[in-house]
């Protein structure tokens, strides 16, 4: 099979193993999943990633044609969640945090929930886990607005506890949306509530960092959450654990891997 065939064979396999699990999830009564979702959609790659003349080379014109009013948008997500009280943490948020950066993102950093920063100010990141992550972005010379950046729950559990089991439930049919619209190319989970959920796993996030799952035929690299690299203070080993998983994503992505010297 040659580059174009595995890149068609791999977001159809992502379409129809999305449409698979929104099926199943609707079927298990959760709301919030429009009709138009439970049909595969086709693949009006964003420019940046493959050109559409190339596509259409490759026969993915009736997909695209297929795909023009079917293709769900992050603005409708947004609106379809509305002012949403689908879950306990409905209640006590200030602001829906629903995810900020490039709608046409190759990449996406998915997090746990929003902290009190993220909840005052309606977006993910913003705190000092906020800070460091854009350290991250810095290190992988990166900008924030290239990437995009949601959390696994977007409304603040209290007190910062993890989001409880049914609070993601609620809640995933969203994430699983936004990933659908954005379609990148490498997930990034960060942390173990959000590579957990994701993942569908309960193994610690130690035993899942530093390599790639698939993710509905997406690429995921767990790492750990930028907190955890707050909370070890000057414990160098945990950023170049971080780094030695982010240099993987760079070198999925054919990005460049800026040279870190690490001194030991
Ligand atoms: N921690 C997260 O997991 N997400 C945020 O948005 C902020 C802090």
């Amino acid at each position: 099979m040659d580059r174009h065939s595995t890149r068609y064979s791999a977001r159809s396999h992502l379409a129809a193993s999305l449409t698979a699990y929104l099926e199943d999830l609707q079927e298990s009564g959760l709301d919030g999943i429009p009709a138009e979702m439970l049909t595969a959609p086709g693949a009006d790659t964003p420019l940046q990633r493959e050109s559409s003349a190339e596509q259409d080379k490759e026969g993915a014109m009736s997909d695209q044609l297929n795909a023009a009013d079917k293709h769900e948008t992050l603005e409708q997500i947004r609106k379809n969640l509305g002012a949403c009280q689908r879950c306990k943490l409905g209640a006590t948020r200030k602001n829906l945090v629903f995810g900020v950066g490039n709608p046409k993102a190759r990449l996406v950093f998915v997090g746990e929930g929003p902290g009190a920063d993220e909840d005052a100010q309606g977006e993910p990141f913003v705190g000092d886990a906020g800070k460091m992550l854009n350290r991250i972005f810095a290190a992988m010379e990166l900008k924030r607005e290239d990437v995009y950046i949601c959390n696994v729950v977007k409304c603040r559990p209290p007190q910062n506890r993890p989001p409880e089991s049914d609070e993601v439930s609620s809640c995933s049919p969203f994430l699983l949306r936004q990933l659908q619209a954005i379609r990148p190319e490498v997930i990034v989970a960060l942390g173990s509530s959000a590579a957990q959920a994701l993942l569908q796993t309960k193994v610690p996030i130690s035993k899942l960092r530093n390599k790639f799952h698939d993710f509905h035929g997406i690429p995921l690299m767990p790492t750990y959450h930028p907190s955890y690299l707050l909370r070890s203070g000057g414990n160098s080993d945990s950023f170049w654990s971080v780094w030695d998983d982010m240099t993987q994503v760079l070198q999925l992505l054919k990005l460049p891997v800026p040279n870190k010297s690490r001194n030991r």
